[in-house]
């Protein structure tokens, strides 16, 4: 009279095995789930009763236990609603399971139909690594599902379906790998920024390389709009690439069935509303936060010095490590969130600190104050400033379309080709991620770039953290410009993208 069904649980991004075992034993009618639900899984014991009574098959009238083992892990979510229905009817003998080994997640309404569930990618990529051979879903998780390449993923609609597949009535057909179908870039296109060539280069070294940018400048420049299109010139997502955001937006339950793969670089732009925990993630069931949902794409801060210390503060273990890790009292939770982090701020409170114009009315001390609220930790980690100027009306009323992204792209692509044929050396796949052994062995200066870095070390103030910085900038500059060597030229163009007076301290 004990069934064991099996079935899977999310810790973090990482799904872990599950197993759920029903027992049916005599003495008054009741029904318990044991092994750390939480309230969304007790409840499952209305809904599986609901849906085997509508379903015609009939509710046992015993004691019912159920136990979800690991008994240590907490389960959360409406997931095991299909598992244990099915353990309920295969410990009562309503039902039985033949053929391979085979798990089960899904939600269920009252009616027996199956509903999503969150999370569905890790889960299966669990499922594979654990031999599972079938694996029963929610019709709208199944395309995701197949994304894991492991299982066979049969889509159920409803219970009586489900019943009619297993005692061979009317077999399920397994879903089909899901593949992506014509792609059409739905980023905006640099091709519509009037001028501003200065800035869009010192956005292609940012793209190249994967380094960090600060654009600073006055109201309706175009920050945001620079900003935006960034994407448009990011290399494409390696399959590995894509299913790391998939499975970070899957836990967030943002995928859709239609298009469950996220194969095109996130662009998180969160507003400077944002508290601490919506940005790192974590919660009472921890959550991915922002910078985990921009893993792999690019992390927009726009207005910068709007956003509290507290939140800018989240980033910075994030900006080293390319992961954040989440400490609850059940434990440690990591997400990853390595992404590409793109600033925006004006200069000044009204705008216009040091335009030509003359029509900042702020005082010295307001222009100080408001500065000192960004967070000298994050300038640190910034690796390229750009100055982004008011156009002027030629600028403006040209009429002739600028360069398009794809051919900006075309060059970022070549440059990042060049970054990943010394990843056997570096071990990283990009400038930005360039440590010791890469800066001594690929950053190399000339005598005139010695010269050069050592005018600036005296006259600018570097310090040794931005030194490096500087050389991995010149070195994608180098890259580019499909040169072996840092020439002084490159490094010359780096050291423009040093911070403006007003932002060093
Ligand atoms: N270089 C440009 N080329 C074409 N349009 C521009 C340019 N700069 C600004 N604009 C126009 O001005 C609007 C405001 O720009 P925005 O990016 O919001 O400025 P900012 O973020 O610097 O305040 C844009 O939506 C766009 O219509
Ligand atoms: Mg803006
Ligand atoms: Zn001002």
């Amino acid at each position: 009279m004990v069934s064991s069904i099996r079935s899977l649980g999310l810790h973090g991004v990482t799904g872990y095995p599950v197993s759920v075992e029903c027992d049916l034993s005599g003495g008054l009618p009741a029904f318990n789930i044991v092994g750390l639900p939480d309230t969304a899984v007790s409840e499952a014991r209305e809904r599986v009763r609901a849906a085997i009574k509508n379903c015609g098959f009939s509710f046992p009238v015993s004691r019912i236990t159920v136990n979800l083992a690991p008994a240590h892990l907490k389960k959360v979510g409406t997931l095991y609603d299909l598992p244990i229905l099915v353990g309920i009817l295969c410990a009562g003998g309503q039902l039985k399971l033949s053929g391979p080994s085979c798990a089960f997640v899904g939600e269920l309404s009252l009616s027996g139909r199956l509903r999503p569930c969150a999370g569905m990618l890790p889960m299966a990529l669990r499922a594979k690594r654990e031999d599972i051979e079938a694996l029963y879903v929610p019709e709208e998780n199944a395309a995701e599902a197949t994304l894991a390449e492991g299982p066979a993923i049969y889509p159920v609609r409803d219970l009586g379906q489900l019943v009619r597949h297993l005692t061979g009535e009317e077999p399920i057909p397994p879903a089909s790998p899901w593949q992506p179908g014509e792609h059409t870039r739905p980023y905006p296109d640099f091709s519509e920024v009037k001028g501003q060539e200065q800035v869009k280069r010192a956005l292609e070294i940012a793209a190249a390389g994967s380094h960090n940018v600060l654009m600073s400048g006055p109201p309706g420049s175009g920050k945001s709009m620079l900003a935006r299109r960034l994407p448009s010139i990011l290399p494409d997502m390696t399959r590995e690439e894509a299913l790391e955001a998939t499975e970070i937006h899957s836990v967030m339950g943002l995928t859709s069935p239609e298009h469950p793969l996220i194969d095109l670089r996130p662009f998180r732009s969160p507003h400077h509303t944002i508290s601490p925990i919506g940005m790192s993630g974590g919660g009472s069931n921890p959550r991915p936060g922002e910078i985990s949902l921009a893993h792999n794409g690019v992390l927009f801060l726009d207005e910068l010095p709007e956003f509290p210390k507290e939140v800018l503060e989240v980033l910075r273990q994030p900006l080293e490590d390319g992961q954040v890790q989440i400490s609850r009292a059940a434990g440690t939770v990591t997400y990853p969130s390595r992404f590409m982090l793109v600033c925006a701020m004006n200069p000044c409170k009204c705008g216009w600190y040091g335009h030509p114009s003359g029509r900042c009315r702020c005082t010295e001390g307001e222009v100080k104050k408001y500065l000192s609220r960004l967070s000298g930790p994050l300038l640190d980690r910034m690796d390229l400033f750009v100055e982004v100027g008011a156009l002027n009306f030629d600028e403006l009323s040209q009429r002739q379309p600028s360069e398009p992204s794809a051919a900006i792209k075309a060059r970022v692509d070549r440059a990042r080709a060049i970054q990943a044929e010394r990843r056997a050396v570096t071990a990283v796949p990009c400038n930005a991620r360039l440590g010791r052994e890469g800066l001594d062995r690929y950053c190399a200066l000339d005598e005139g770039g010695q010269r050069l870095m050592k005018g600036a070390f005296e006259h600018m103030g570097l310090t040794a953290r931005s030194y490096d910085r500087i050389l991995r900038v010149a070195r994608t500059i180098a890259d580019l410009d499909g040169s072996e060597t840092i020439r002084s030229d490159h490094l010359a163009e780096a050291l423009q993208y040093r911070p403006p007076e007003y932002l060093q301290r």
